[in-house]
């Protein structure tokens, strides 16, 4: 029998929550959090109606009245959201976690990793496609875990995602859950300072490689899968908001969201078939860890163990749809409406353009050194 997964400090930074003091978890989305259980709830909404009737409060007393009203209007606002999910999504498919092949680019670090040994606990197939290397066979099942197939292959590349298809279709089968994950190194150089082919290797593995990646794949899902499958892009919430110093970064991935979307408009008619597109802040893991967040309260770094959590939940459930967090995410859409003056107020404020800038190339170094090592 081999031993437990172990998940190495080098792919995904240890989550150290309780050595931070107790007010580096009052943020926003902890306050969002408390929300949505208790004055946002519809449910403790109806509660507070029944306790008013429990004290024989008149039904014409003004706190009654309010009451209700807020609780109908709570709940109204709920069937609304499952209503608009369900016209703009569809039904949801059914998922067999331990029925499902389950492939994943750039799953040999930080996020995909999770969601990879997530769904090789579930006792699905899982492939990953990452070109990291390993020492051998030990060190790759002491990284990757038990049950996870490795397929060395640059996602860059049409030819090698081509040949690995092939690989995982005979091997393990069709695969049913795509997720495009890989995301090449942080350059944070200004446009100025770019090189061309550190531009040009940022859109291939970024942007190109989701276009080779459903291109080969897709087909494959359409025609042999009985229950469908799910398509699930690992976008970022700097597609929108574009910082400084990111450049490439932020091109490919605001390229690779309009690309999903593209895709779900065409594919609409394919009902078993959701896209899920997935749009976060920053998260602990190497690709970022240089960067300081801007903002902690407002702008939390996620610990990738959550984010895995509710891509798994998401999938698991059936549905597509969008999944932006932490809090702030949910709002990037109503900032690009915003007027000009008070996106740059805001991006002033917030620090937006100069967290990279000021970002600690030495840690950058280290970071990028630890991961080759
Ligand atoms: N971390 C964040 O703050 C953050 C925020 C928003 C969105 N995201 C997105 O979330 C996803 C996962 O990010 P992460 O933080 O988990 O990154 P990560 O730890 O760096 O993992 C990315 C993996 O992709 C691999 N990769 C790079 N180029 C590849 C290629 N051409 N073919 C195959 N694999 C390749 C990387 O290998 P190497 O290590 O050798 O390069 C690495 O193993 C990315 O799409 C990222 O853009 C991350």
């Amino acid at each position: 029998m081999s031993t437990p997964k172990v998940i190495t400090t080098n792919s995904v930074l240890p989550a150290s929550s309780s050595q931070k003091p107790w007010s580096h978890h009052l943020t926003i989305d902890t306050l969002y959090r408390v929300l949505q259980r208790t004055l946002l709830s519809p449910f403790i909404a109806w509660i507070v109606v029944l306790c008013l009737r429990a004290q024989v409060t008149p039904p014409t007393a003004p706190a009654f009245v309010g009451a209700v009203i807020y609780a109908i209007f709570l709940s109204a606002l709920f069937v609304a959201q499952t209503i608009n999910h369900r016209v703009a999504h569809g039904l949801p498919r059914t998922v067999d976690s331990d029925q499902e092949v389950v492939l994943i680019t750039g799953g040999a670090s930080g996020l995909g990793l999770l969601i990879a040994q997530s769904y090789a606990m579930k006792g699905g197939a899982v492939a990953v496609l990452d070109i990291r290397e390993f020492g051998g066979i030990d060190e790759q099942e002491g990284i990757l875990g038990e049950g996870v197939c490795y397929y060395r292959c640059d996602v860059g590349v049409r030819k090698e995602v081509e040949d690995v298809k092939k690989r995982v279709e005979k091997e393990l089968g069709t695969p049913t859950i795509i997720i495009n994950c890989a995301a090449a190194r942080i350059n944070g150089a200004a446009l100025l300072d770019l090189p061309v082919d550190a531009f040009e290797k940022t859109v291939r593995t970024n942007l190109m490689a989701a276009f080779h990646l459903y291109q080969v794949f897709l087909p494959g899902i359409i025609a042999k899968a009985e229950n469908g499958g799910t398509i699930v892009t690992i976008s970022s919430v700097l597609g929108q908001l574009s910082p400084a110093g990111l450049t490439d970064y932020s091109a490919s991935k605001a390229g690779l969201s309009a690309l999903h979307r593209t895709m779900e408009s065409e594919l609409r008619e394919h009902e078993q078939i959701k896209m899920l597109l997935v749009e976060t802040g920053q998260m602990a893991t190497p690709l970022f860890d240089w960067v300081r967040t801007p903002s902690h309260f407002f702008a939390p770094v996620l610990q990738p163990v959550e984010v895995a959590r509710e891509i798994v939940a998401a999938i698991d459930s059936g549905h597509g749809g969008v999944l932006r967090l932490p809090a702030f995410a949910k709002l990037v859409n109503l900032y690009a409406a915003l007027p000009g003056a008070i996106q740059q107020v805001a991006r002033y404020v917030s620090g937006i353009d100069s967290a990279v800038a000021s970002g600690n190339r030495n840690d950058h170094r280290a970071a990028k050194k630890r991961r080759v090592d």
